[in-house]
């Protein structure tokens, strides 16, 4: 099962996350972490920053990118990742990989799931989800099998993801994402959600059946997961009590 661990705020829950990456490079200076963009990651990376860890031996590999976006655009995820990320945690830019970043789009998910193989697969993969209840760009639909590559952005991820661009027009209709067969391969995932809108995903994707039409739900099939939500995005989860009697009673070695 899922540990999940209910906090106060994104605040908290970025010092939880950024803990559990201290714990892994602390072990593995040259861990390889899965990384995603948007919001709900920040408050992850200011903690890890806060840290003042030695990272540079850290490799990465993002969890998606826009496809049809200008190289160097502001808001690529390759951009994003050098700023919010790279930058900040003193990263080396040349071990963090972006999908769709090197040679020919179409062969781009093989050569970005190669990378990851060869790279001795991911250690820890942070992931948000989104209100369709994606993770990654893998909307409903999504074969809990898939790996790496281009998909269309459903509308409503179109909609939310509008707040980065001038217009939703400016929005990219598709997008390269790592599958949830390759979020699947990762040695541990940690869930981070905040905020109301995404308690209906949340309680979908723990507790509700194991389905494509609910991708964030594949990782029910992992056997380890932790998932950390504040207050709101807990809201509709009907285990919640448990959950929390969980991890206030969570034994010394899992601390
Ligand atoms: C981002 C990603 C998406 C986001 C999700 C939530 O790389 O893969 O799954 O994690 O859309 O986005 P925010 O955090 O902006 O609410």
């Amino acid at each position: 099962m899922a540990e999940v661990v209910i906090v106060e705020s994104a605040d908290a829950a970025g010092e939880l996350a950024a803990a559990a990456i201290e714990r892994l490079v602390r072990t593995k200076p040259d861990a390889v972490l899965g990384l995603a963009t948007g919001s709900t990651p920040l408050t992850t990376w200011r903690a890890l920053a806060a840290r003042g860890l030695d990272l540079s031996r850290v490799r990465g590999f993002a969890l998606d990118e826009y496809v049809g976006l200008p190289p160097g655009h502001p808001e690529s995820y390759r951009a994003v990742i050098a700023r919010e990320v790279v930058e900040p945690l003193g990263l080396t830019p040349s071990l963090v990989r972006v999908p769709g970043d090197e040679g020919p789009l179409k062969l781009a998910g093989e050569s970005y799931e190669r990378a990851i193989l060869e790279a001795g697969g991911i250690d820890l993969q942070v992931l948000g989800i989104g209100r369709t209840g994606h993770i990654g760009f893998n909307e409903p639909g999504s074969s809990l099998a898939s790996l790496t590559r281009v998909k269309t952005l459903a509308e409503q991820t179109r909609v939310d993801n509008a707040r980065f661009f001038p217009s939703i027009d400016d929005v990219p209709m598709h997008c390269i994402t790592q599958g949830l067969g390759t979020i699947l391969r990762a040695r541990h995932l940690v869930l981070l959600a905040f905020g109301k809108a995404k308690a209906g995903p949340i309680a979908a994707a723990l507790e509700g059946p194991v389905s494509a039409s609910t991708p964030g739900s594949v990782v029910q099939l992992h056997p380890r997961v932790t998932v950390i939500v504040d207050e709101s995005a807990a809201a509709r989860l009907a285990h919640a009590d448990y959950y929390r009697h969980a991890w206030d009673n969570r034994l010394d070695w899992e601390r």
